[in-house]
């Protein structure tokens, strides 16, 4: 049984906000969302931040990137501006502050570990220890999720207790194999390349199934027809919080 929520908004706020930004996850609330996804990955020194891109130039401006940057400078960071002015000013999260967020406003997360090329090690470890220290006792626990399977191992090590879930954009014929050396709860998969068949034996094999990124209520109810238990969207003002 699947038993997180069932629709999440896609980097926080989905195409509505400037991704993995607090100022998402308020939209996504204002949108009657309680569930997000966003992605973590670390600081030169070692500090777990909201973002997407290893690189800048896409939602932060300049040259350079994220393991080669201080987290003092990269929490100054405007991650709004490329969005639309409107946004100017809103800042690239920490890991721990958006925990925060959700916590002060009951907002249960998708954490995807996403590790800069070349720390998929340091990132899971770090991440697992940080979301450790961060979740009260009792709390409901995020979800990890990660394209990157060593980031998964060594978050499983870490905190073992933290469910995981395996995020891969098509299903290998050795799925089953990596669920079970993850002892994941899930397997997170590209709404575009699963099918009928394919869900019905995952499901059958006793996993969580989630979707990304599904942006109409159309292909929403024919995946979740097939027995897909969740997914993720970026139009959070098209598909209601409680499909
Ligand atoms: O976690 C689902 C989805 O976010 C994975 O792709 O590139 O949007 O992080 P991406
Ligand atoms: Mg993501």
């Amino acid at each position: 049984m699947w038993p997180y929520p069932k629709v999440i908004a896609h980097r926080g706020g989905g195409s509505l906000a400037p991704e993995n930004t607090l100022a998402a996850m308020q939209c996504g609330l204002d949108h009657g969302y309680h569930a997000v996804e966003f992605d973590v990955m670390l600081s030169q020194d070692g500090i777990p931040v909201l973002m997407h891109d290893p690189l800048f130039g896409r939602t932060v401006a300049g040259e350079g990137g994220v393991a080669t940057t201080l987290a003092a400078e990269l929490l100054q960071m405007d991650a709004g501006s490329w969005f639309s002015p409107s946004y100017a000013g809103a800042r690239v999260p920490s890991y721990a502050q958006a925990v925060r967020f959700c916590q002060q406003h009951g907002i249960w997360m998708n954490v995807e570990i996403k590790p800069v090329p070349g720390y998929e090690e340091e990132t899971g470890r770090v991440v697992a220890h940080v979301s450790r220290e961060l979740h009260a006792q009792g709390e409901m626990l995020p979800l990890f999720s990660s394209f990157s399977f060593t980031a998964l191992m060594r978050a499983k090590e870490e905190a073992p207790e933290i469910p995981r879930a395996y995020l891969i954009d098509q299903i290998p014929a050795n799925w089953r194999d990596a669920l079970q050396q993850l002892d994941a709860v899930a397997l997170h998969t590209n709404q575009r390349h699963l099918t009928a068949s394919l869900a019905q034996q995952i499901k059958a094999a006793g996993y969580g199934l989630f979707c990304y990124t599904v942006n109409t209520p159309e292909r929403a109810a024919e995946i979740c027809a097939w027995g897909v238990d969740a997914f993720c969207t970026d139009r959070i003002d098209l598909i209601s919080a409680n499909f």
